[in-house]
């Protein structure tokens, strides 16, 4: 059966966002399986440029994340009717970075992993196989605008437990209508 344009435009979309190593990869892949939702990571959207910029150590500028932000955008609206919604890892620092996710994708969520440093840098320095330099941490925490109250369908999850508690209580936020909510 065909959908129509309005169906197709209301097919939820969240991201996973926060500082590099808060675990967005790892619970967007389970979150997806879970609710037979895509997963989709933004990391995979960079231009080689900004790829090796990491590579590197060298943090990216706006203007490398403008046109990358627009390929994110553009891939959450999900118009295949072989998924009933998406789950895209992607940082979104930043308040502007989020306002641009949201105009490409109205309705779009965000579910901000938050917690400790120390903890996110030692479950970095166990990470393998990944170009994100650790050192890299300490330019994401700066660069980062932690969602404030005012912002519009911002779920906050507490990065701390293991793996399948986060997505748990992802799922659960997830059933509950969009609104500014701390998960205990
Ligand atoms: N709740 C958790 N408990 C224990 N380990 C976790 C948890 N969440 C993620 N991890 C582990 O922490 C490391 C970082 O997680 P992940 O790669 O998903 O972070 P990320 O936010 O996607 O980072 P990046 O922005 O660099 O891609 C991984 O090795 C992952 O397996
Ligand atoms: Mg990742």
């Amino acid at each position: 059966m065909n959908e129509s344009p309005v169906d197709q435009k209301h097919r939820p979309a969240v991201v996973i966002m926060g500082v590099s190593g808060c675990g967005k990869t790892a619970v967007a892949l389970v979150v997806a399986d879970r609710l037979h939702w895509r997963a989709l990571d933004a990391d995979d959207l960079h231009a080689p440029g900004s790829v090796a910029k990491m590579r590197a150590g060298v943090p990216l500028s706006d203007a490398d994340r403008w046109p990358w932000l627009d390929r994110v955008g553009a891939a959450l609206v999900d118009t295949s009717p072989s998924h009933d919604g998406t789950v895209m890892a992607c940082s979104a620092l930043r308040r502007a970075y989020r306002d641009r996710l949201r105009a490409a994708c109205p309705g779009l969520r965000f579910l901000f992993l938050d917690g400790d440093p120390d903890l996110i840098a030692t479950r970095l320095a166990r990470r393998r196989g990944h170009y994100m330099p650790p050192g890299l941490l300490a330019s994401q925490l700066q660069t980062l605008e932690r969602p404030g109250l005012d912002e519009p369908d911002v779920l906050h999850l507490d990065l701390a437990p293991p793996l399948n508690e986060v997505v748990e209580r992802a799922c659960a936020a997830l059933a509950s209508p969009p609104a500014h909510t701390t998960i205990p």
